[in-house]
């Protein structure tokens, strides 16, 4: 039997496409005193991987040559260490590859109320924390306020869209298709969507926001930051989080003009979601009954097997995915 890795193959300029990564086959890792040895169930794709690519981001590189990185759910097949035995689920750094090594440290056990268990990478899991943190409790979301997020059907907007219905918000979302756009409304309850590729997105956000934009959950920045930063509310909240606009291009758009957000007295807090992960069983804790009285759901984009892993990365960073990217592995 041996382990399969995904590594970088070369870095890409623009757009990642497969030939961008090579599958490699590796002697199964064999464990020493005290490490688990565990199968990956469930890779989590992340944007945050395109920055590692290029170089730019806080977590490090990846060059050529070097095993892709990534938040996996693993089951543990062997273990040397008391806390671990044959069956746990654990949330760790699988990586993208079939089997991993970890000392007890790298491992937390999945919490048994998180089912399914791939909510752990995805709704439960580090990007329901990023919109959690953003929209609850930096941004203070509340009954009235006009939410707008940009990608608001993926694993992160997605989230924030419900929660701020969840908190009686008006909550228009930004998205790349009609067909997110109709998934947005059904399903995930947004009062109104744009759709960045077709309509005229000034004239639409000055419709569905008549009183100014109250809080903007930034997942792309770019323009569209640009433009919203045009419209906001008195006391409005622009949480910067992500960068989808720009992380294929090795240019950077310009930023917002400070005139107007200085006339709306709005606050613009940059978004690390590390730094909320002391309080990530205090997040738990208040989604599950969201998602049990039927509030708060993830719709999964579940690749299979872990040749995949590359082609369903590419399909993220071109903005295809609907909903969370995640691999299923074994
Ligand atoms: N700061 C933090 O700690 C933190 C943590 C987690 C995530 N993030 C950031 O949050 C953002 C969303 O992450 P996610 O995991 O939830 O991803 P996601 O929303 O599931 O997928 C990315 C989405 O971005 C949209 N998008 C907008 N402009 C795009 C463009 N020019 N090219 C390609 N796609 C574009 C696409 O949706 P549409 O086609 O519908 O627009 C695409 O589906 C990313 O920027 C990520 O880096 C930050």
């Amino acid at each position: 039997m041996k382990n399969q890795q995904i590594v970088l193959a070369s870095t890409p300029d623009f757009n990642p496409n497969p030939e961008h990564f090579t599958l490699v086959e590796t002697d199964m890792p064999e464990i020493s005193t005290e490490q688990v040895l565990c199968e990956t169930q469930y890779l989590s794709l992340d944007p945050y991987m395109r920055s590692q690519i290029a170089g730019r981001h806080m977590s490090g590189s990846i060059h050529p040559g070097d095993l892709m990185r990534g938040e996996t759910v693993s089951k543990v097949i062997e273990s040397n260490h008391a806390d671990y035995q044959k069956g746990d689920l654990v949330r760790t750094f699988g990586n993208w590859q079939t089997h991993s090594v970890h000392d007890a440290p790298e491992l937390s056990k999945v919490n048994q109320a998180i089912k399914p268990a791939s909510y752990a990478l995805s709704l439960l899991g580090m990007p329901g924390l990023t919109a959690y943190s953003g929209l609850v409790w930096i941004a203070e979301a509340k009954a009235g306020d006009t939410v707008v997020i940009p990608a608001a059907t993926g694993a992160v907007g997605s989230t924030a869209g419900q929660l701020a219905k969840a908190r009686g918000c008006t909550v228009v979302g930004i998205v790349g298709s009609d067909e997110k756009g109709q998934y947005a409304l059904d399903k995930l309850g947004y009062d109104a969507v744009i759709n960045r590729k077709t309509d005229d997105l000034n004239a639409k956000l000055s419709e569905y926001c008549p009183n100014g934009i109250d809080v903007y959950f930034d997942l792309v920045g770019g323009e569209t930051l640009n433009l919203v930063c045009t419209k906001l509310a008195l006391n409005a909240r622009v949480i910067l989080c992500g960068l989808m606009a720009d992380y294929n291009s090795p240019e950077r758009t310009p930023g917002p003009l400070p005139g107007p957000i200085i006339g709306a007295r709005a606050m613009l807090k940059g978004l690390v979601v590390y730094d909320f992960e002391p309080r990530r069983d205090e997040f738990i804790a208040a989604c599950l009954p969201l998602i049990e009285s039927g509030k708060l759901a993830m719709q999964e984009d579940m690749a299979e097997g872990i040749e995949s892993a590359p082609e369903a990365f590419c399909r993220l960073m071109r903005g295809e995915n609907q909903g969370k990217a995640i691999v299923k592995i074994a």
